[in-house]
């Protein structure tokens, strides 16, 4: 059967990952989460101290760029692949609310959006891949088969990565993750390069009142009606 390219875009914890990683799974496609991939530049960068609280070391960062090692490695026991920085694992401590409060201003860096833009587009390059992010639809594949662009509402979404940060054991408050997910969707979609907007040929789905079951029910019909229609 013919393969596509599936890209998967929308605002922060809509739970575009969710879909793709089991759609990945169901149609023996490769996922690619290319948010882990700037959520670990970011982490590179608060580990040399180039980003903190009230400081940002631009041109530092840049000129460290070509010391950033990213690779996805296939776990059999998750079924999905994990990032590894410079070789090693830290898909763990990316997803901290840390990370994430820095992530969007690390991402608004043209240089840095180039380097993985072009190694993502290495990765879908022989298609049958899925990859969920922000510019997908719009900048990395233009011309996927499939384009969805999911939405929810801020609190639900909010509650979701509130739920999915305490069930890791994480300390933190549904305040501070509101605040957060609000915060980087603004980053995100007015940002200069690459902003967050639907793709005209997007389907858009709000998931905010889905099921994971009847929403995974709705992606995949749609992925197969697109296959089959190659
Ligand atoms: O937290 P969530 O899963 O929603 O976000 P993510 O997919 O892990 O992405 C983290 C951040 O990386 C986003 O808020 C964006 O600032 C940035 N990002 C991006 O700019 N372009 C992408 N293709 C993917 C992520």
């Amino acid at each position: 059967m013919e393969k596509i390219t599936i890209a998967i875009d929308g605002f922060s914890s809509t739970g575009k990952s969710t879909i793709a990683k089991q759609l990945a799974l169901k149609l023996a496609y490769v996922y690619v989460d290319s948010g882990a991939m700037y959520r670990a530049v970011t982490l590179f960068a608060m580990e040399k101290g180039y980003v903190s609280e009230n400081n940002f070391l631009k041109d530092e960062l840049i000129n460290s760029l070509d010391f950033i090692h990213l690779k996805f490695i296939f776990n059999e026991e998750l079924g999905f692949s994990e990032i590894y920085l410079n070789n090693k694992n830290v898909e763990k401590e990316i997803r901290t609310l840390e990370v994430s409060s820095f992530v969007s201003t690390i991402a608004e860096v043209s240089e840095v959006r180039r380097k993985l833009v072009e190694q993502q587009q290495k990765m879908g390059f022989a298609k049958g891949v899925v990859m969920d992010g922000r510019d997908i639809g719009t900048v990395v594949f233009p011309n996927a088969e499939l384009k969805l662009f999911i939405t929810a509402s801020a609190e639900k979404r909010a509650q979701r990565r509130y739920d999915e940060l305490i069930e890791r054991g994480d300390k933190v408050s549904f305040y501070d993750i509101l605040q957060n997910v609000q915060h980087r969707d603004h980053i995100d979609s007015t940002r200069e390069d690459s902003p967050l907007v639907k793709a005209d040929d997007a389907i858009e789905i709000d998931n905010s009142n889905l099921s994971l079951e009847e929403q995974f029910e709705m992606v995949y019909l749609l992925a197969l009606d697109k296959i089959s229609s190659i």
